[in-house]
C-alpha cells in the first residue's frame, strides 16, 4: 500500500492506496480558518501536524496490516502559504495562507523593486497577493521582531513532512508558488532575493516531487501507527497533484477543475513557453514537466452563494434537477461569477459580478442554469488563452464537483467545444499524492504507466454542434460585461 496526504485549507485528507489504485480506507479531520481581519486567513500550523496525526492513527487504526505491507507515503498541499520557522524549525508565527490578501502593497514593491518583465522572465509568473513571497515581504515590514528570528522558510504540507520525519525540504511544484524560484533553472534566485534584500538562505532545499526524503521518526511511528520505516516522498503542490491524480501528465492533456474555486490546468513538457504571465506556469510534479493553469476565483462557491442566498432549504442535488430542462443561455439570463473579483483574464480584486437580461418569467432554474453558464464561461477564458497561444485543446477531464452532474459536464464540452472526460472514483490531489509515493517506490517505471494502471474512464461527454453555436455567441457577449460593468463599484 501506498499513502496519499492531502493537506487542504479546510481539512486533510488521508488514502490509503493498494496496487490496483483502489482506495482502500480514507480518512478526513478538518482544522479552522483564523481571520483576524477582512482579507486576513491564517492557520496554526500546529492544528494541520495534530490533524494529519490523528487522521493516520484512524486510518491504521481499523486496519489490519503488516509493517511492510505500507511501503510509501506522500503530501499534496494547498500552496503559496508563508510557515516561517526560527533556527531550531520552530514556528514563528500563524501560517499566512493563500487566500489572504493583505499584501496589495508588496506586489507593487515587487513590480517596483523587481520589475514585471525581469520576474516574468525567471519566475514565469506575476505578483499576485496569494503568492509566498508578498508574505514575507508582509512580515519582514510589520513584524521586524519576528523577521530577525527567521532561519527559513516552507509551505503547509513541507511543515507536516518536517514534523513527520524531521527533515526540511520543498519540491519544486510548490517551490514555483513562492515566485522566488527560476523556473526553467529550478534553482532559487538570488537576483530576486538580492533586489528585494533577503537573504537566500532563508529558501529551504529543493528536491523533485517524487525525491525520496526520509523516513518516519520513530515517536511519529508509535502515535500514528505508521511502520518507522515508511519511505516518505516529498509530494507536490494541490493542483500539480490534482494534475497527476487526473492523468494529465503529457503534452495536450487539460484538467477543467470545479471546486470552491475553478481551475483549467493545462500540461506543458516546457517551461520555456511565453505566456506573459497571463495564466499562472508553474513547474508539474511530474519530472522535468510544468503546467499551465487559469484560475475562477468564486466557482462553485458562486452556486453556494446562490443556494445560500435564494434556496437555503434545497439540496444541490435538488437544485441542479430542473437545469437540463432549461434551453441554453437560459431564455436569454446571463451571469457573471465575479463575487470575490476574478484572477484569470482579468486579475481584478475589485469587479463584482451580475445577472443581466431579466425577464418575468425567469424562475430559480433559469437562474441556477445561468450561475453554471457563467462559471463554465469563466473557465473558458483560460480555455481561450491556451488556445491563443497554439495549444490544442480537443479533450478535457473534468475534476470536482462540476463532475458530478451530467448537466454540468455536457455544458462543460458544448462551452469548451471539446470532449468532456469524467473519471471512475476520481479522488483529486490526494491520489496524485498516492501516486507520487507509488511511482516512488518503483512499482510503476513513470507516472504515466502509474496514472494508466490507476485512474479509469467513467463516461465521456461530445460537444453538440448546435448548443456549440449558440454558446460561441453568448461568449462573445459574457466577454463584453466585464468591460461594461468595471466601473460599477
Ligand atoms: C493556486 C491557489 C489555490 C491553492 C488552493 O494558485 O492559490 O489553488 O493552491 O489550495
Amino acid at each position: 500500500y501506498v499513502i496519499g496526504i492531502d493537506l487542504g485549507t479546510s481539512a486533510v485528507k488521508i488514502l490509503l492506496v493498494n496496487q490496483n489504485g483502489d482506495v482502500v480506507q480514507e480518512v478526513s479531520k478538518d482544522y479552522p480558518l483564523i481571520q483576524e481581519k477582512s482579507g486576513y486567513s491564517e492557520q496554526n500550523p500546529q492544528d494541520w501536524v495534530d490533524q494529519t496525526i490523528a487522521g493516520l492513527s484512524d486510518l491504521l487504526h481499523n486496519f489490519n496490516y503488516e509493517p511492510n505491507d505500507i511501503e510509501g507515503i506522500s503530501f499534496s498541499g494547498q500552496m503559496h502559504g508563508l510557515v516561517l520557522l526560527d533556527e531550531n524549525n520552530d514556528v514563528l508565527r500563524n501560517a499566512i495562507l493563500w487566500n489572504d490578501t493583505r499584501t496589495t502593497a508588496e506586489c507593487e514593491e515587487i513590480d517596483n523593486r523587481v520589475g514585471r518583465e525581469r520576474l516574468l522572465s525567471i519566475t514565469k509568473n506575476i505578483p499576485l497577493e496569494g503568492f509566498t513571497l508578498p508574505k514575507i515581504l508582509w512580515v519582514k515590514k510589520h513584524e521586524p521582531d519576528i523577521f530577525k528570528k527567521a532561519k527559513s522558510f516552507v509551505l503547509p504540507k513541507d511543515y507536516v513532512r518536517y514534523k513527520l520525519t524531521g527533515q526540511i525540504h520543498m519540491d519544486y511544484s510548490d517551490a514555483a508558488g513562492t515566485l522566488l524560484l527560476d523556473i526553467v533553472k529550478k534553482e532559487w534566485s538570488k537576483e530576486i532575493c538580492d533586489l528585494l534584500d533577503l537573504d537566500i538562505h532563508l529558501c529551504p532545499p529543493l528536491v523533485d516531487s517524487h525525491a525520496e526524503v526520509g523516513t518516519i521518526k520513530p515517536e511519529i511511528a508509535r502515535l500514528t501507527g505508521l511502520p518507522e520505516q515508511t519511505r516518505v516522498f516529498a509530494g507536490g503542490a494541490d493542483n500539480a497533484c490534482g494534475a497527476i491524480g487526473a492523468g494529465i501528465l503529457s503534452e495536450g492533456k487539460t484538467l477543467a477543475s470545479i471546486g470552491t474555486s475553478g481551475v483549467v490546468l493545462s500540461y506543458e513538457d516546457s517551461g520555456e513557453k511565453d505566456f506573459q504571465g497571463k495564466v499562472h506556469y508553474f513547474n508539474h510534479g511530474a519530472p522535468q514537466a510544468y503546467y499551465t493553469m487559469g484560475v475562477t476565483l468564486a466557482a462553485g462557491q458562486s452556486l453556494t452563494w446562490f443556494k445560500n442566498t435564494f434556496a437555503k432549504n434545497k439540496s444541490f442535488d435538488d437544485l441542479l434537477k430542473e437545469v437540463e430542462s432549461v434551453p441554453v443561455g437560459s431564455n436569454g439570463l446571463l451571469f457573471t461569477p465575479y463575487i470575490d473579483g476574478e484572477r484569470t483574464p482579468h486579475v481584478d480584486a475589485q469587479i463584482r459580478g451580475s445577472f443581466i437580461g431579466l425577464d418575468r418569467s425567469h424562475e430559480e432554474k433559469h437562474f441556477v442554469r445561468a450561475v453554471l453558464e457563467g462559471i463554465t464561461f469563466s473557465l473558458h477564458e483560460s480555455v481561450e488563452i491556451f488556445r491563443e497561444n497554439g495549444r490544442e485543446i480537443n479533450e478535457i477531464i473534468s475534476i470536482g464537483g462540476g463532475a458530478k452532474n451530467e448537466a454540468w459536464l455536457q455544458m462543460q464540452a458544448d462551452i469548451f467545444n471539446a470532449r468532456v472526460v469524467k473519471l471512475q472514483s476520481e479522488q483529486g490531489p490526494g491520489m496524485g499524492a498516492a501516486m507520487l509515493a507509488a511511482y516512488g517506490c518503483g512499482w510503476f517505471p513513470t507516472l504515466q504507466d502509474c496514472a494508466e494502471k490507476f485512474l479509469k474512464v467513467d463516461k465521456v461527454y461530445e460537444p453538440i454542434e448546435d448548443r456549440v453555436e449558440k454558446y460561441k455567441k453568448l461568449f462573445t457577449l459574457y466577454k463584453q460585461v466585464y468591460t461594461a460593468t468595471k466601473s460599477l463599484n
